[in-house]
């Protein structure tokens, strides 16, 4: 999806984002997974099709998915002279939505496609066994992606997260949840618990207001996935409204290994150097509908990257205290730690945690294995180096 300006995405750029990011994620994880794991078992709780316009199903999330564990696939056979093995678990409640689904996994003849015709919840216990028939060789990924904040209460689909190996991707309809996480009315209100876990999650968010209210919000969710599936790592990255400067949603991953955290933020980054272009020509169509103009200029000559830009400012400075704080209260950390709290915020990326460090450490190189950073204010923390040395050391 090199194409910033994707015709099939034409007033629902925020989906566009959303498919970079797994696109991009999908095909790198599948490949450096397949160099040890015998297979890859990709779960989509909430498949669609859902407002695809194209008729091939291109700008479906399912139909990106499968396309990217076949390249995958393609070059682990390749490099690694390796045939991973790809099955794809798709559901959708929707019985129209579903003929279309189950006719794109029927026509799928080199992948091992199943799609269910279920909700997401009621088949947690079916998904399990069905993973865990696959067997121990292959790697479980699941992508829940719904149309609001019901359908994947926490605990119903903790044993889902709980399986190890395994890593998830949640859409988290942050405009939506703002709105009403604090509803009083019995439905509404059960359901926030269901999701979040319990109610204590409103404790977070008391007495805040605007950004600060929502990152709580989103952060409090991303530490009920890290906790309840015993995720190490599980940052969030920020899909922004195409035409308005607030947010649409957030992506939560979780990972156990920083290779994930590596890539995932590789895949947020690709992601974010298109945001002002797709924003850009988004804010253009709606300009061109209200005055019925067309205009000359499009997203390509002026990209929309104020918001994001001030996303980005907000984001970096409450990283960097994240890391200054983390340094100065522990006597031993690993970079991996640093990384896991600087990298969990929206736009932040790998460089920005080194130089944090760097700034506050005078990092003295002890050996391969081990250095020790040297603080300022005469305290010392041992910082060891990255379990992914040569991909995350501190030595520039
Ligand atoms: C946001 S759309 C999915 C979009 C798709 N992942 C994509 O990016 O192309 C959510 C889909 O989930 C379906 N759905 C809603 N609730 C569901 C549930 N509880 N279980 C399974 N599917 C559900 C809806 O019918 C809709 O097709």
């Amino acid at each position: 999806m090199s194409d910033c300006f994707d015709v099939n995405y034409a007033g629902r750029e925020q989906s566009q984002i959303k498919h970079i990011i797994l696109e991009k994620y999908l095909e790198r994880f599948a490949v450096i997974t397949g160099k040890w794991c015998s297979g890859i078992i990709y779960v989509d709780g909430f498949s669609g099709p859902w407002n695809v316009q194209s008729e091939s199903l291109d700008d479906a999330s399912f139909s990106i998915a499968v396309r990217q564990l076949r390249r995958a696939r393609d070059t682990v056979r390749t490099t690694f002279k390796k045939d991973l093995q790809v099955k794809c678990l798709f559901l959708e409640k929707d019985p129209h939505a579903f003929e279309r689904l189950k006719t794109f996994a029927a026509a799928q003849k080199d992948v091992d496609v199943v799609a269910l015709n279920q909700e997401f919840e009621r088949a947690i216990p079916e998904l399990v066994n069905r993973i865990k028939a696959a067997g121990t060789g292959y790697f479980p990924f699941i992508f829940i992606d719904p149309t609001g904040w019901k359908g994947f209460a926490m605990n119903t689909i903790a044993p889902l997260l709980r399986l190890q190996p395994s890593e998830v991707l949640v859409n988290f309809m942050t405009g939506f949840i703002v709105r009403f996480a604090e509803d009083a009315r019995a439905g509404i209100d059960a359901s926030f618990q269901e999701t979040f876990g319990d109610a204590e999650f409103r404790e977070c968010i008391r007495g805040l207001v605007g950004p600060s209210r929502e990152d709580a919000l989103v952060f409090e969710y991303a530490r009920r996935i890290s906790q309840t599936g015993n995720f190490r790592f599980t940052p969030v990255t920020v899909v922004p409204h195409p035409t308005k400067d607030r947010t649409h949603f957030h992506l939560v991953y979780g990972t156990r290994h920083i290779r994930g955290l590596q890539v995932f933020k590789e895949a947020e980054r690709s992601a974010l150097n298109m945001t002002g272009r797709i924003r850009g020509e988004a804010k253009r169509r709606e300009r061109e509908a209200r005055s019925g103009q067309p205009e000359f200029f499009g997203g390509a000559d002026f990209p929309d990257a104020d918001y994001v830009g001030a996303l980005s400012t907000r984001y970096q400075t409450q990283a960097r205290e994240a890391v200054h704080h983390l340094i100065r209260t522990k006597k031993e950390l690993s970079f991996d730690d640093v990384c896991g709290t600087a990298l969990a915020y929206p736009t932040v990326q790998l460089d920005s945690a080194r130089a944090w460090v760097n700034e506050i450490a005078d990092v003295a190189n002890l050996g391969p294995l081990e250095r020790v950073a040297k603080m300022d204010a005469g305290h010392r923390v041992k910082l060891r180096e990255s379990s992914n040395r040569g991909e995350l050391n501190l030595g520039s």
